[in-house]
Formats: structure tokens, C-alpha cells, sequence
């Protein structure tokens, strides 16, 4: 997401803007609070996926006023489920501790607002804590990962790697190819099929949001869409050994038409 995209989708209804770091790229921030600056919005930075990454030396999450980060079990570091939300503003705090807690505030079981229970369990919280004592080490071994995969992939015709710009320091959280129909004229589809029938599992990208009508309607999007349908994200666990990957690419490539 660019700032020049999201100046053209502005309308007087617009809010808000929430930039999705991707795979664990991020977005390019600077012009992105620039054009919010200018316009009075507000930015939500959607660090679901980039834990850890960082733009032009700043943690994804934390360059906007508000980030968030997903704990879930495939994320960089998990919780099982669950996740945090960040502010540099003490009144955006108090107003989501408010929302947490079933909008209850100094006064017991006096709902203030219609709030939820979106509290971490206690139990949650300490493997988070446990996680995140261990973040440097997951890091090290994310950047192995995603090292690997570029020596072995990055000449492969018709398979393009994520760009990362010289701003961008990534905790690459999926190894996601975008396939040119010239090499793998099979489609997308059918390479997760060929994958899986050789013990491989990988998964789509993701669908562009434009495409679920009922959440932004007639909104053209060719290029998300484009990618949706493209993008494949191979095994990306920490863990993976060198071998592994290896029998992935040479599998990866096997696939090739
Ligand atoms: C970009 C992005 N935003 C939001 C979410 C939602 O996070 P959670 O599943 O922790 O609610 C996810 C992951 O599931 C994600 O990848």
C-alpha cells in the first residue's frame, strides 16, 4: 500500500488509514503519515505480520499512533492466539483498556461503554512474556530461513520474490513468490496441489479485500487482485533445517513448466 494508492481511495467519509505490513515487509511510512498529517486522518499500523521488523529504524507497529501485533501459532511469536495493541497516546490507552474490559472503568460492573472481553488470559500472557525473552533468537534463525530460500530461489525464472526497499530491515514472517504464468502456466491452484501431493504444504496469498462484497463493494483493486491469485507462500518455520528447504525448492522448482 503507497501513499499516492491510498490518496486516491480518500472520501469524505474516510476515517482512517491502516497500512498492512505484508509477510513482514512494511509499508512505506513516511509519505503514508505525511498524506494523514495533511488530511486529519488517523493511522493504524496492522503489524500483525511484522513483529519485529523495521522501517528506517523504527519497529513496524510503532511509527503510526496506534500498532497492532497477532500472537497467533503461525505468527513470528504466538500466544496460540491472541495479540497487542500499541499507542503512543495515554488517551487511545485508556479508551482501549476501556473496550477491553467490557467497558468497565474505575467503577465495578458499571459498563461506561458497549465494550467486549478482548483481555489476554493470564496463562497467555506469561508464554508471551517466555516468547518474547526468546524474540532474538526466532529472529536470527526467520533471517536464516528467509536467507536460504533467497540464495536458492532468488534466478528462478518466472518465481519473484518479495522487494524489500534499503528503508526496510524485515523479520520476514512468510517467504511469498509471486509466479509468472510464462513458467508456471499450470496456474497458482495447481502448484499448492503439486506441492501437496509431494508432502509439501504451502498456502495461497491472500484475497484481495475488494473481491468479499461486503466489505468494500465495487472497489477495483487489479493489481491485489493480480497478486491474490499469483502469490504462493512456501514453508517458512524457523525451525526448518537447511536440508529442508532445500527438498522445498527443488520440489518449488520441479513445478516449473
Ligand atoms: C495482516 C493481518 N492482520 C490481522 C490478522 C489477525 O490476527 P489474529 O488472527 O491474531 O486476530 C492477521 C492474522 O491472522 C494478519 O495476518
Amino acid at each position: 500500500m503507497t501513499a499516492k494508492d491510498i490518496e486516491r481511495c480518500i472520501t469524505p467519509k474516510t476515517k482512517a488509514i491502516v497500512p498492512i505490513h505484508t509477510y513482514g515487509n512494511v509499508c512505506d511510512m513516511a509519505p503514508i503519515m505525511e498524506l494523514a498529517d495533511r488530511k486529519a486522518l488517523l493511522v493504524l499500523e496492522d503489524a500483525a505480520e511484522a513483529i519485529g521488523s523495521k522501517y528506517m529504524g523504527r519497529m513496524a507497529g510503532t511509527i503510526a499512533p496506534v500498532g497492532i501485533y497477532s500472537f497467533h501459532a503461525t505468527k513470528t511469536i504466538t500466544t496460540g492466539e491472541g495479540g497487542a495493541a500499541v499507542t503512543s497516546s495515554i488517551e487511545l490507552r485508556d479508551r482501549m483498556h476501556l473496550f477491553r474490559s467490557h467497558g468497565m472503568a474505575a467503577r465495578r460492573y458499571w459498563h461506561e461503554v458497549a465494550g467486549h472481553n478482548f483481555r489476554l488470559t493470564n496463562m497467555q500472557a506469561a508464554i508471551g512474556c517466555a516468547q518474547l525473552e526468546q524474540i532474538e533468537a526466532i529472529t536470527k534463525e526467520r533471517d536464516r530461513v528467509y536467507k536460504t530460500y533467497t540464495r536458492l530461489l532468488q534466478n528462478v525464472e518466472g518465481a519473484m520474490l518479495q522487494y524489500y526497499s534499503d528503508k526496510v530491515d524485515p523479520v520476514v514472517w512468510a517467504i511469498a513468490i509471486a509466479l509468472d504464468v510464462s513458467a508456471f502456466s499450470q496456474g497458482r491452484d495447481a502448484v499448492i496441489e503439486q506441492l501437496n501431493q509431494l508432502g509439501i504444504e504451502t498456502r495461497p496469498g491472500f484475497y484481495s479485500a475488494n473481491t468479499m462484497p461486503h466489505i468494500y463493494g465495487k472497489l477495483r483493486l487489479p493489481v491485489c487482485e493480480y497478486l491474490s491469485q499469483q502469490v504462493i507462500s512456501l514453508p517458512s518455520s524457523p525451525t526448518l533445517t537447511e536440508e529442508e528447504i532445500e527438498r522445498v525448492c527443488t520440489s518449488f522448482k520441479s513445478c516449473k513448466k
